[in-house]
């Protein structure tokens, strides 16, 4: 009974092994550490004080994923491993259509191959394109402005005809809002490599002095303050959310053999909310001038929760000041990332 993890060392993959080794799962590791590092997995083992079963592999290399899915006898898989920068996206399609859509589609075969048929997936509310209507249900009408996002909407598409041509397949397809935050411990964490273009990344950077100020994105949307408002979502809530999306596939208690889920907190706070936030968490000032709008962002988007909460019994536990506090313990501790121990 184990769950295979693809993309596992990542940020959101290593929150995850924590969720559910602490729960008495079994895992096994997949990830090409193409943006992640394996000390990740070290920490995770500290923090836990189970062993971590990695292995370093490619979700392209079907014979490879089936023949992982035999050995650790997989009965499940949580499915992170993929490319995630929307402006990346925009310069190497080709990149993310391989990674993404691609890597998905072998992974499937792998799993059909070794008799493995419960996935759960990564999906994002960018597939929601620009709200018609607010807060965003599971039913909104999906567009994607950008290959990333194309990406994410042809794997949910996949995966309901997957579902659709035999019962016996799982799918949770997950839809996360936001995800900012760290694990409480500070051991693990995010590690963007370069320029940060997330927000909460930027602004910790802007805190500990490796960045000068903040450009913030736009302060004329119709919003109350005027800068963008998202539903940011500590990680450790969303991966918990990941454990109960699990648990409801494997005891085969869902409505459907493919659901789809948001994963937020329902509330939204603007770009200026999250800077004085960050204020308070870090007690440091976070420097920051007006800029244009970046191409693409939407004025407004939040999720509506009410389908995970009855379907999962799931509900985001962890405030903005918890998210802000853990994310500015995770930088002090570890101020370059991974990176300062990777190089001893
Ligand atoms: P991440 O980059 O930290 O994690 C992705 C992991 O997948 C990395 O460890 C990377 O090395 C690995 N990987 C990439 N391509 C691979 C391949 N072909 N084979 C094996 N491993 C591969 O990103 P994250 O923030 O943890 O995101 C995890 C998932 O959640 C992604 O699918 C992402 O699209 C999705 N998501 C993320 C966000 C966000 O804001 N972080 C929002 C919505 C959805
Ligand atoms: N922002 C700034 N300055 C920055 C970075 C961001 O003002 O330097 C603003 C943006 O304009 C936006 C808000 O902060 O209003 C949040 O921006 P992020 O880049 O952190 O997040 P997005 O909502 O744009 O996108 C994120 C992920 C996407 C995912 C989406 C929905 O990057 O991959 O959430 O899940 F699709």
């Amino acid at each position: 009974m184990t769950v295979l993890i693809t993309g596992g060392a990542g940020f959101i993959g290593s929150h995850c092994c924590v969720s559910f080794l602490e729960a008495g799962h079994d895992i096994v590791v997949l990830d090409n550490l193409s943006n992640a590092s394996s000390l990740s997995l070290e920490r995770v083992a500290a923090i836990t004080g189970r062993k971590v079963s990695f292995v370093v592999g490619d979700i392209r290399d079907q014979a490879e994923v089936e023949e992982v899915l035999h050995r650790y006898k997989c009965t499940a898989v949580v499915h992170f491993a993929g490319l995630k920068s929307v402006g990346e996206s925009t310069k190497m399609p080709i990149s993310y259509y391989d990674n993404n859509v691609v890597g998905t589609l072998r992974l499937l075969s792998a799993m059909d191959n070794a008799g493995v048929r419960q996935m759960i997936f990564s999906s994002s509310a960018t597939v929601y394109g620009e709200p018609q209507f607010l807060p965003l249900t599971e039913d909104h009408p999906t567009s994607a402005v950008n290959p990333y996002g194309r990406t994410k909407l042809m794997i949910e598409e996949m995966l309901r005809d997957v579902a659709a041509s035999d019962p016996n397949w799982r799918f949770g397809i997950l839809r996360y809002f936001n995800p900012v935050g760290a694990h409480d411990s500070g051991l693990i964490g995010e590690n963007p490599l370069g320029i940060p273009n997330n927000l909460m990344p930027f602004i910790t950077q802007v805190a500990d002095g490796r960045r000068e100020q903040l450009a913030v994105f736009g302060n004329d949307y119709e919003t109350a303050d005027g800068t963008g408002v998202r539903d940011y979502i500590h990680v450790s809530d969303l991966v918990d959310g990941h454990l109960r999306a699990h648990e409801v596939l494997a005891e085969g208690a869902a409505p459907s053999n493919c659901f789809t889920v948001n994963l937020g907190t329902g509330n939204g706070y603007s770009v200026l909310e999250m800077v004085r936030a960050f204020e308070r968490a870090s007690n440091k000032e976070i420097g920051f001038s007006f800029s244009p709008r970046r191409e693409g962002d939407v004025a407004e988007c939040y999720a509506h929760t009410e389908r995970a909460e009855q379907l999962l019994n799931w509900k985001a536990k962890r405030d903005l000041d918890a998210m802000c506090r853990d994310t500015w313990n995770w930088v002090c501790k570890n101020p370059a990332g991974y990176a300062a121990e990777a190089a001893e």
